[in-house]
């Protein structure tokens, strides 16, 4: 017998559950099946995000940046603290800890919004006029029938050809998270955000950390001069990124990895490791997922197409997060999850692409809304800037931590806010302020004109606005 839904949700990571808990907010009967296991093979709930990607990786960085400040800067507030060491099973125990915080949470949320949770893998099989089936294939089986399906798989780390992840000398982002032991080489294809923030964790934690980096422009997608500020600082700290580079043979072996590559200039060059991780991008998850049954529509990339509003091209079939096109951000994936569930619902949902923020937990942090400046000279359109230094914020030098800045562009004639950029301590957070001010369409001078407490970071966001109209008034 199969059980009927409004709504089957296949997926339950941040955009497939928080999709489910929208629609049964909406009214609607709702299951989420998700296949993801824990160490003693029950639910994890949460997906890539909470199991091996955000969650995990920021309570890393957490543990790990205690300890560097600890080790590194306690003496500067008069504070003596002989023989600091890291228990590296416990910090990993600990991250454990907080991982499986979330899937319970996640677990209790569908409870409490009445919304049939299945654990298992789920795989189309057919569609007829009751809706989509779809069989669950877990400790049983079973089938289900919606009317409506929200597909929300997401994805899994790239594999570099001839370097297939072993998770134990090669690792994914998987394995970068359960490494036992500190490595006293490490190496990272990929200075792109898991490299730098898996990097930064090792680095703290005493790790040789080397980046080989195929693009000769280090984090491209940034704002030149916040990639630069930023560069500066993570070279200071003892990151070695190398850019331009090929990378050839990855040889693993008990001894380590060893890795061919040719640095710009064309030289050839050897490194050894102890550990390797890649982190080249993430492809689009749809393994197991029998779209071919449906005839659902993937792209050469393997993400599943959809238009603007999540469609795909079955009807009542649609696709959220990593496993289609646009940023494979966990607050990206919730958006549309919401937007999805709302329209299910015959709501108007909407996501706004440009106010989409991005962060990379490094130290310094670094954060950003909008266009950078090198898309605002591509696009022709006239703009005005300004920047302001932590270095002169009362707050950051009470803090021991002046690095970086917050930049504002803003357009030449209306003043609308079109990107702010940052990069320093606790960017994470002062971007939402940022975002508010895009989703608002506020002008530079509305964010100038706005009383920001004293002494705080965010003091530093109205002076960059005040630095738009060249009126700072700390610097
Ligand atoms: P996922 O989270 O991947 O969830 C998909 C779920 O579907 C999984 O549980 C999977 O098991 C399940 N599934 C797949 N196929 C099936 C099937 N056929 N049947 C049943 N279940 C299935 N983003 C941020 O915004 N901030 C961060 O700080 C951040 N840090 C990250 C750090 C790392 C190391 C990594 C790897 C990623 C990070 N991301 C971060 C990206 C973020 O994790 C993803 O964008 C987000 O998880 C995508 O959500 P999703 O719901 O689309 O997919
Ligand atoms: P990425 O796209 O951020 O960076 C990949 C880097 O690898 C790029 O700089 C690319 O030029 C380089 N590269 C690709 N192929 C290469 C090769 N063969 N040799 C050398 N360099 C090569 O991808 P990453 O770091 O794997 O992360 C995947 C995604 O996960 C991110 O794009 C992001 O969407 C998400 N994520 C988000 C985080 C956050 O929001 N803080 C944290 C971690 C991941």
């Amino acid at each position: 017998m199969s059980k009927q839904f409004d709504v089957v949700v296949i997926g339950g990571g941040p955009g497939g559950y928080i999709a489910a808990i929208r629609a049964a907010q909406l009214g609607m009967n709702v299951a989420c099946i998700d296949e993801w296991k824990n160490s003693k093979g029950g639910p994890a709930l949460g997906g890539t995000c909470t199991n091996v990607g955000c969650i995990p990786s920021k309570a890393l960085l957490q543990s790990s940046e205690h300890f560097d400040h600890a080790k590194h800067h306690f003496t500067d507030h008069g504070i003596t603290a002989t023989e600091i060491t890291m228990d590296v099973a416990k910090m990993v125990a600990r991250k454990d800890a907080v991982v499986k915080q979330n899937n319970d949470g996640i677990l209790y949320l569908l409870k409490k919004n009445k919304v049939s949770f299945f654990h298992g893998r789920g795989s189309f099989v057919a569609a007829s006029e009751a809706g989509y089936h779809i069989k669950v294939a877990g400790a049983a089986e079973e089938t289900l029938v919606g009317k409506q399906v929200i597909v929300a798989t997401g994805s899994n780390a790239r594999v570099l050809p001839g370097a297939p992840f072993d998770e134990e000398l090669i690792l994914s982002n998987d394995g970068a998270l359960r490494v036992g032991a500190v490595p006293k080489k490490l190496g990272l294809i990929g200075s792109g955000v898991i490299g730098l923030e898996m990097g930064s964790v090792w680095r703290r934690l005493g790790s040789e950390v080397t980046i080989l980096e195929g693009l000769p422009t280090f984090l491209g997608v940034v704002d030149e001069q916040i990639a630069k500020e930023a560069h500066k600082a993570f070279t200071k700290q003892g990151l070695k990124i190398e850019l331009g580079v090929t990378v050839g043979e990855v040889k693993a072996s008990k001894a380590g990895v060893s890795i061919a590559w040719t640095n710009a200039k064309g030289e050839a060059q050897t490194l050894e490791v102890d550990k390797l991780i890649v982190s080249i991008g993430r492809v689009p998850n749809t393994i197991g997922l029998n779209a071919e049954a449906v005839s659902l529509k993937l792209d050469e990339r393997g993400a599943i197409v959809v238009d603007d509003l999540c469609k795909t091209n079955l009807p009542g079939v649609w696709a959220v997060g990593d496993v289609v096109r646009g940023p494979m951000l966990a607050h990206k994936a919730e958006e549309e999850g919401v937007a999805v569930a709302e329209r299910i619902a015959g709501q108007h949902g909407h996501v706004n692409f440009n106010t989409v923020p991005w962060v990379i937990y490094t130290s310094p942090e670094i954060a950003w809304v909008g266009q950078t400046e090198q898309q605002l000279k591509v696009a022709g359109r006239a703009y005005k800037s300004g920047a302001f230094p932590f270095l002169a914020n009362g707050r950051a030098r009470a803090l021991g931590d002046t690095t970086g800045m917050v930049k504002m562009l803003a357009d030449a004639t209306t003043d609308e806010i079109l990107g702010v950029h940052i990069v320093g301590p606790m960017a994470s957070e002062l971007i939402a302020e940022c975002v508010v001010a895009m989703e608002f369409r506020a002008s530079s001078e509305d964010i100038a004109r706005i009383c920001h407490a004293h002494p705080s970071l965010s003091e530093a966001t109205k002076e960059a606005a005040l630095a738009v109209d060249k009126r700072t008034l700390n610097f």
